[in-house]
């Protein structure tokens, strides 16, 4: 694995945004923790790099990725072709899905429930795309950081979040006020992201992945963060 490394560099620049993405990301007494934030560490132990995370806002991952500022982006990511386009995509490590969450006194479940509605999403997420998709029927409500939608869910300034599942569950946990619906809008793989040109990167990545599968540790990583 190591000797096939083409790149050169001690050190991997690996993005995320962690404010917050509860268990993927999140920061913790100031420092950035989560499965994604091991996972990589994990990685960076077998290619033999020194991992050196970058909290940056998500839509501006991808362009940092393809100025060479990043290596790597771990972040929850989503494989869309679009995307795909500008950016390599590892294999998957996590199946999600885009769930609603709302005030509990709030009924909605469905997109279409959604009309009239003002719709809170994140920047550039894929929360963003489905809400772009019925934008003729509510108002979309744009946010920098997941932090700040459930903020202003919380603040009643809209009716709902379109949220990955895992991170919806957290926050709930956390806001006693608020719920999720378990009404799957879309289903989603999470990969690791590199840039276009960086294929031995990738190559690499998903080896480590698969070393990572068959010596428990990814089982590992997996009863840490997310037990029900
Ligand atoms: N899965 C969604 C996407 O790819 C949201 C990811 C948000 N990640 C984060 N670390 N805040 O668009």
């Amino acid at each position: 694995l190591l000797k096939t490394a083409l790149y050169a560099q001690e050190k991997l620049y690996v993005g995320t945004d962690a404010t917050e993405f509860p268990p993927f990301e999140y920061i913790e007494n100031g420092e950035i923790k989560g499965f994604d934030i091991d996972l990589i560490k994990e990685i960076g132990k077998l290619l033999d790099k020194e991992i050196i995370i970058k909290n940056i806002q998500f839509d501006g991952l991808i362009p940092a990725l393809q100025t060479g500022k990043l290596d790597i982006v771990i972040a929850g990511m989503t494989v869309t072709t679009e995307r795909e386009k500008n950016i390599n995509f590892s294999k998957p490590y996590y199946t999600s899905k885009q769930l609603l969450i709302m005030d509990k006194k709030t009924n909605l479940d469905t997109l279409q429930s959604l009309n009239g509605h003002k719709v809170g999403v994140v920047l550039g997420c894929t929360g963003d795309i489905i809400a772009t998709e019925i934008q003729d029927f509510i108002t979309i409500y744009r946010y920098n950081t997941t932090s700040e939608s459930i903020m202003a869910l919380n603040a009643n300034k809209i009716h709902a979040v379109i949220l990955d599942s895992e991170p919806a569950k957290n926050f709930v946990k956390n806001n006693p006020n608020l719920k999720y619906i378990d009404n799957e809008l879309a289903r989603e793989d999470y990969a690791i992201a590199v840039g276009k040109e960086n294929l031995s990167l990738v190559k690499d990545i998903n080896s480590a992945l698969e070393t990572l599968k068959s010596n428990g540790v990814f089982e590992n990583l997996n009863k840490k963060y997310f037990v029900e």
